[in-house]
């Protein structure tokens, strides 16, 4: 059983998992928009990423006997100058997201409600690899930025990049 205060702080974080998701899939669309596939791609799976977030929450809100309350989703940002940018604002959100993360773990170590910390135990995890993943490569378009065609060799880098469902269940990683 969780409190109150819990259960509305876990549905904050449900919507923001997919205002991340919608964030991410403007940014595909910026990317689709410049002709740049392989940066589209990453975009879309990153949003795949964070609808899996948004319902490994759900799931949790109700295995504790919790409600979700679904509430209107922000509008994305969707005018971008360059990828730079694109990633320099998404490196921002994933900061963001580690940031509220952490008050939820904040919470929950208040409440001594010890699954909800072990379950934010994996997002903080998780955060670690998404802050580093936009980090790394903000500074490759760095180095590509006078040189067009390091940016078209990333590009086909991206496009590789494939949404693998991470296992799920009680004591999924
Ligand atoms: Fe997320
Ligand atoms: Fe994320």
């Amino acid at each position: 059983m969780l409190s109150e205060r819990l259960i509305e702080a876990l549905n904050e974080q449900i919507n923001y998992e997919f205002y991340s998701s919608y964030t991410y899939l403007a940014m595909a669309a910026f990317a689709q928009s410049e002709d740049l596939d392989g940066f589209a791609n990453f975009f879309r799976v990153q949003a795949q990423e964070e609808l899996f977030h948004a319902m490994k929450f759900y799931d949790y809100v109700y295995q504790k006997n919790g409600d979700v309350t679904l509430e209107a989703i922000h509008k994305p940002q969707l005018k971008f100058e360059n990828m730079i940018d694109v990633f320099e604002r998404g490196y921002e959100h994933e900061q963001e997201v580690t940031r509220r993360i952490y008050n939820l773990a904040d919470i929950a170590n208040e409440e001594k409600e010890h699954s909800t910390i072990s379950l934010l135990k994996w997002f903080i995890d998780e955060q670690v690899e998404e802050e580093d993943n936009f980090n790394k490569i903000i500074k490759k378009l760095r180095r590509a930025e006078s040189n067009p065609a390091a940016l078209y060799m990333l590009d086909d880098e991206l496009a590789q990049r494939v949404y693998v469902a991470p296992a799920t269940g009680a004591s999924a990683q």
